[in-house]
């Protein structure tokens, strides 16, 4: 496999949906891909434009401002206290590092990449790029022999799971048994809802009543781009074993992939700051509140999405007959086919569309 045998983007077999959605007399309501609509907050606004003059290179360990803020931020937030700054490492994107972390771990032809069964495809796609064998499976006993790299995503993308501390338990009991990395890709860990998550924070693969304390082959993976309205300023992080972090510095100093400057002063502030992460929250609180019993009196199921930016939604039919009888009525999700093999008949929501969007998305789906 190399770059010239990668399949189609996927999202080009929605355009004629898209088509559709869009003549509807009142306009799209698009809810495919999750990217955010609301503002970036005023106060990274303003740092991104006090460090507009980036005239030297930047550091590809991040300043030490930046560092120290991923590490607070972990304390704070994700309630993994302890980190050093050897530990964390700014990253262009956090796409760009799923899709090319198998590369940078030396992961190569014959082995075996494990990625959840409902999935965000670049985890796929990176396993392909290096010649290795993407693997979707959720339960660690179904991890074969031959595993070097596990994908563990919480909340997820598309359904919503989110995995626990005794489910990070087991997983990483199974990775260590496999002499395996795991990775945590945690983006929308600000963004629990439901049962226990609707008063207790998402748990990170960090937290200590995962690890007692030993990270070893353990990163979590996180980006601003959902909690702080970040996505066009491409601005994520790693963090966890120093070890794993060290290589990969070293990987990113001789390929680049530098997290530009203004970016990095961006990020500083972003972390600093949690009140305009609450606010946003409680943004895709309301629309979620409005758009999921919408959907449920239109006839859909909605699975787990305890977590996360989407509703993850059935209404018994392949994902393609839901998807053109959404587009009639103006309305634009992505197809379950998207993530993976085993869920055909699904649909994603996104919850980024404005509340006017979200309130016309219910006014259809209930037939006016
Ligand atoms: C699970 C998951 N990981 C990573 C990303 C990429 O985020 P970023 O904007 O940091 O590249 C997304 C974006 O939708 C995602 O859903």
């Amino acid at each position: 496999m190399a770059v010239r045998d990668l399949d189609d983007y996927p999202w080009d077999a929605v355009a004629p949906y898209a088509q559709t959605a869009r003549s509807h007399p009142r306009g799209i309501v698009d809810l495919s891909i999750g990217s955010p609509v609301d503002p970036a907050p005023e106060v990274v606004v303003a740092a991104i434009a006090a460090s507009a003059d980036a005239h030297a290179y930047p550091q590809t360990a991040g300043t030490s401002a930046l560092r120290e803020a991923i590490v607070a931020w972990y304390a704070r937030r994700r309630g993994v206290p302890g980190l050093t700054v050897d530990e964390v490492l700014p990253t262009v994107g956090s796409k760009e590092l799923v899709a090319l972390l198998p590369l940078l771990l030396d992961i190569t032809v014959g082995d075996i990449v494990v990625h959840p069964r409902a999935a965000y495809p670049t985890y796929a796609v990176g396993a392909r790029l290096v010649g290795a064998t993407p693997v979707a499976a959720d339960d660690p006993a179904e991890w074969p022999e031959g595993t070097k790299l596990i994908w563990l995503n919480s909340p997820g993308n598309p359904d919503g799971r989110v995995l626990g501390v005794d489910d990070y338990r087991a997983a990483v009991a199974r990775a260590r048994a496999l002499g395996a990395v795991i990775a945590s890709d945690e983006c929308y860990g600000e963004l629990g809802w439901d049962g226990e998550w609707a008063s207790a924070p998402v748990p990170s693969i960090l937290d200590p009543r995962v690890t007692s304390g030993v990270r070893t082959g353990l990163l979590s993976v996180y980006s601003l781009s959902k909690q702080s309205n970040l996505a066009g300023y491409r601005a994520a992080f790693a963090a966890g074993d120093s070890a794993l972090i060290a290589r990969l510095l070293t990987a990113r100093k001789h390929l680049g992939l530098m997290v530009p400057g203004p970016v990095q002063a961006a990020m500083t502030a972003a972390l600093g700051d949690d009140r305009h992460v609450r606010a946003q929250k409680e943004l895709y609180r309301a629309r979620r509140a409005v758009l999921r019993p919408a959907l449920e009196r239109a006839g859909f199921r909605i699975d787990r999405s305890e977590g996360g930016l989407y509703l993850w939604a059935s209404e018994g039919d392949d994902a393609w007959v839901s998807m053109g009888r959404l587009a009639k009525h103006g309305i634009l999700a992505g197809p379950g086919h998207f993530y993976g093999a085993h869920f055909p008949d699904h649909v994603r929501f996104s919850l980024t569309a404005s509340d006017e969007r979200i309130a016309e998305a219910a006014r259809r789906l209930a037939g006016s």
